[in-house]
This record gives C-alpha cells, sequence and structure tokens, in this order.
C-alpha cells in the first residue's frame, strides 16, 4: 500500500469520523443546497389565485371567507411564507359582505382591481364585486368597493368571477345560476366597458353535461373558470363536479383566439377531465397559471382536499405543466405528495436541514421513513421537554421564509401546535393542521436569522407533529428587511 492511498484513507476516516461525532453530538452539519422542494405551497386555503407582476413578484389570494388578504412573495414554492395583508374587510355591522370566495386580483389600465363573490350570509344572494386601488403598490393605498358586476337586465347568483385580457379587449367570465334556484352552475362571459362594468349581456358558454361534471350533486357544477391563451387559442379551465366531494376535478373548454367568444358555438368541451385526482391526491381543482420567476415554464396552483371526504378543508399545491406540439396544455397528474419536485426555473436553491440532525431532546427521536427525505423523520415530539433545534447557518443577516415539512395524524384530528423560538427569541407558536397520518404538508415561518449560526428551535406544546426536514428560501435583498404584518 502506497504512503499516498494509506494517507488519504486516513483523511477520509478522519473526516466520515468527524461527521459522525457531529451528527452523534446531535449538531446540526451545514444545511444541503436543494433545487426542489416539496408540495405543499400553503397548508390551509382554497380556490388560489395568483399573478407575477412588473415588480417581479407574486400577488396571491386564496379564499378566506370573511375579508380580502393580499400574499406577496418572491417564489412560488415559498408562498405559504409570503407577506401578507387585509386589504379590505367588511365595515362592523356591514350586513352584506359575508361569504367572500374566490378573490382575484389583477392588474388592468394602470390599477389594481380585485374580484370576490359575497354575500349577506344567504348563499343564493352571493353575487360578484369588483374594489379599485390606484396606487402603484397594492400592499398601499386602499381599495374601494366600485360596485357588484353584473347583467342589470339579468341580476343572478355569480361566483368565481375572472377577467380576461385578450387583443385590447376584456371579458367577464364567472360561474352562476340560469335562474333564481340552485339546480346546477353554468360558466357565463360577457364584455367589460371597463374593469368594474359589463358592456353586454351575459352569454353562457359551458353547463355541466358529462357525468363526471354532476358528481355530487344536485347541483351539478361548473365553476372556477380561469384562462390561458397560447398559440392561437384561448383555453377556460374550470372545476367540475361538487367541491364538497372527492370527485373535484377540472375540465377545459377551448376557442380559437380570433373567434367571437360571446359566440357559445367558438367553444368546445372536452369530453374527459384535464386535471383529476390521484396519486393520494384528493379533489383537485381551481386552479390558477403563472410563469416560473425566469419566464420560461408555466405553472399550475390548485387546491386539494386535505383528506378523503374532507370537504372543503383544503389546502393548495403547485406543479408545472407543458403544452403540447399541438399547442394544448398538457396538465398530467397531481405530483405524488411523497416526493420533492424542481424548484421554478429562477427561483433559488433552498438550504435543507434534516430533522434527524437538528439536536433532539426528551422523546423526540428519528426513525426510518421512506417518503421522509434523507429516509428519516423525527417522531415523538409529544411530551414536556421534547423538541428539536436547527442550527441554521446564513452568511446575510435577514429575514428568511423556513418552510417545515411536517405531519399531524394527532387523535381526533386535533391540531398539533410547537413553540418556536430563534435564537431564544420565543416567536409565534407553530401550528400543525391535522391531515392524518403519513399526509406530508409544510408550514411556512418568516425567521429573522442574524448572520453566522442563528438556532432555531421548536418545543412540544400540543399534540403531536412529525417533522421531516426545514427548507430555509432566502430572499431578495429588499425583501430582508422584516416586513410590516
Ligand atoms: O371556496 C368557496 C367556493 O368553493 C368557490 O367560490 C368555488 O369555486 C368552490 O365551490
Amino acid at each position: 500500500m502506497t504512503r499516498t492511498t494509506s494517507s488519504r484513507r486516513l483523511i477520509v476516516s478522519l473526516a466520515l469520523f468527524t461527521a459522525a461525532w457531529h451528527t452523534a453530538l446531535g449538531a446540526e452539519p451545514a444545511g444541503k443546497e436543494v433545487h426542489d422542494f416539496y408540495n405543499v405551497i400553503a397548508p390551509e386555503g382554497a380556490d388560489p389565485w395568483i399573478i407575477r407582476h412588473s415588480d417581479g413578484r407574486y400577488y396571491a389570494m386564496v379564499t378566506t371567507g370573511v375579508n380580502l388578504t393580499l400574499i406577496r412573495s418572491d417564489t412560488i414554492s415559498g408562498l405559504g411564507g409570503g407577506e401578507t395583508k387585509v386589504v379590505w374587510e367588511p365595515a362592523r355591522g356591514d350586513t352584506e359582505g359575508k361569504n367572500i370566495w374566490a378573490p382575484e386580483i389583477h392588474f388592468l389600465e394602470g390599477k389594481w382591481y380585485i374580484y370576490a363573490a359575497a354575500d349577506n350570509g344567504k348563499n343564493a344572494r352571493h353575487r360578484m364585486f369588483a374594489f379599485e386601488n390606484p396606487s402603484a403598490d397594492p400592499f398601499e393605498g386602499r381599495f374601494v368597493l366600485k360596485g357588484k358586476v353584473h347583467d342589470p337586465a339579468v341580476d343572478r347568483w355569480a361566483i368565481d368571477g375572472t377577467v380576461l385580457s385578450l387583443n385590447k379587449r376584456l371579458y367577464f367570465i364567472w360561474s352562476g345560476w340560469e335562474g333564481t334556484r340552485d339546480v346546477r352552475q353554468d360558466l357565463y362571459i360577457a364584455p367589460m366597458s371597463n374593469p368594474w362594468t359589463l358592456a353586454g349581456p351575459r352569454v353562457k358558454i359551458s353547463e355541466p353535461t358529462f357525468d363526471w361534471e354532476k358528481r355530487g350533486g344536485p347541483p351539478s357544477i361548473n365553476e372556477g373558470p380561469q384562462a390561458l391563451v397560447h398559440d392561437g387559442r384561448v383555453f377556460i379551465v374550470y372545476s367540475a363536479a361538487g367541491s364538497w366531494t372527492d370527485h373535484y376535478c377540472l375540465g377545459m373548454l377551448t376557442a380559437s383566439e380570433h373567434s367571437n367568444l360571446l359566440d357559445p358555438r367558438s367553444w368546445r368541451k372536452n369530453s374527459e377531465p384535464v386535471f383529476a385526482g390521484a396519486n393520494r391526491v384528493i379533489a383537485p381543482g381551481h386552479c390558477s397559471f403563472v410563469s416560473s420567476p425566469d419566464g420560461t415554464q408555466p405553472w399550475i396552483l390548485y387546491h386539494s382536499a386535505r383528506y378523503p371526504g374532507a370537504g372543503w378543508t383544503r389546502l393548495v399545491r403547485a406543479q408545472p405543466f407543458s403544452w403540447g406540439n399541438d399547442g394544448v396544455p398538457i396538465f398530467g397528474e397531481p405530483a405524488p405528495p411523497d416526493r420533492s419536485i424542481a424548484l421554478p426555473s429562477g427561483e433559488p436553491a433552498h438550504m435543507r436541514f434534516e430533522a434527524e440532525n437538528a439536536i433532539l431532546t426528551g422523546s423526540a427521536h428519528s426513525v426510518e421513513c421512506q417518503s421522509a427525505s434523507g429516509d428519516r423523520k423525527v417522531v415523538s415530539i409529544d411530551t414536556p421537554g421534547a423538541s428539536l433545534t436547527f442550527e441554521l447557518k446564513v452568511e446575510t443577516a435577514g429575514t428568511y421564509v423556513a418552510s417545515i415539512r411536517s405531519a399531524n395524524g394527532s387523535p381526533r384530528e386535533a391540531v398539533a401546535v410547537q413553540h418556536l423560538s430563534t435564537n431564544g427569541q420565543r416567536a409565534a407558536d407553530v401550528r400543525y393542521e391535522n391531515n392524518g397520518r403519513d399526509r406530508w404538508s409544510n408550514v411556512f415561518v418568516r425567521l429573522d436569522l442574524t448572520a453566522g449560526l442563528n438556532r432555531v428551535q421548536l418545543t412540544h406544546s400540543e399534540n403531536s407533529a412529525e417533522l421531516d426536514c426545514l427548507d430555509l428560501i432566502s430572499l431578495p435583498t429588499r425583501s430582508r428587511a422584516t416586513p410590516a404584518r
């Protein structure tokens, strides 16, 4: 054996010994740079709407039911840790402005508009409303109600309104009742004379006709219309079947971009769903579309039920889609939740810190798990004194988004809670929704870290959430300052 080989073997064995000793001490070796992420991008929420604005940031909304909350994020994968702000809520004592569903923010004609459905507490009174904010930054200024977006001649139940801007014309597309009874939800389109006023009668372009659209009914459902324009065609991807059932899925209408979109004969419907439950993802629906940060990839965001039969208990996922050679979108199947997917093109790498490499105390210990990153997870964080401490090393001080991959299968569908502290400073508690055993999700926290080593501790408080890893998402300098809440 030559001297060189023996010294190399010695160096390798010393390195292995050091790493083992380091891990044995429970200290966290430096995180691993990764270019993938695990769904979910928001652990709670439905009807995800997202746009990428000219400032390069993502602006998103989900149904809260009680207000209009705006989310701003530099990434798709860290959406759940974005800045948030309630930009409108009904005045105290206001009898309208209840059951606020599926809000969308659009930047039209140099101003911000939010569209949302609301009622007076009775679903039959659901109508679409438009709010306007002239501020260049939608987190500044105020959103003011511009009025009800409706066809005065036929003022009927309406939800899930979206605006299509095409060839210098605005169209409003929504889900509505033909009459005054809740027997069926159809899709309607109408021209707009400005971002809050219809300029002509509504035209029905789809009603549930196939069995897969009628499941869970009556009422049978076409709703959540979302427009995609590509290669000379307009695609309306909509949700079908009862949103309260596991049958919820996506269908699609197609028309030529140069046809009369206000003529029902211009639209052709796919006979089968274009996106449906699979790979343990249940009831995918009410989608929206956006490009990756570098603009090269189309992505779809959608909500899904958190577990079989969960009804409106929903969360938000994201995955890329592609365009076929024929110019038609190919959505494929929902990405399997137990596998990571490549980050959207142009997003910065994450730093992944495995829970099993954190400093564990009390009953917390790691076990093998095939669906966990690094094939191990930490369990039994369910007694007083049980904790994990991640040692996060960062070069630059500032605010970071941490995505904590976790699963809460506590009995009786109970929420799990852990105390979070950063460098000994107690922050807000971390709340883990209960999706059932081995149903991974993510919780997102914004961490203010100092340059160098930071100790982020999660300590048992209520019930038991198992942890897989913590992905640290760096933010551009402009976002580093701790934002207004
Ligand atoms: O989330 C509330 C409603 O649920 C949405 O408006 C609709 O798309 C779905 O039925």
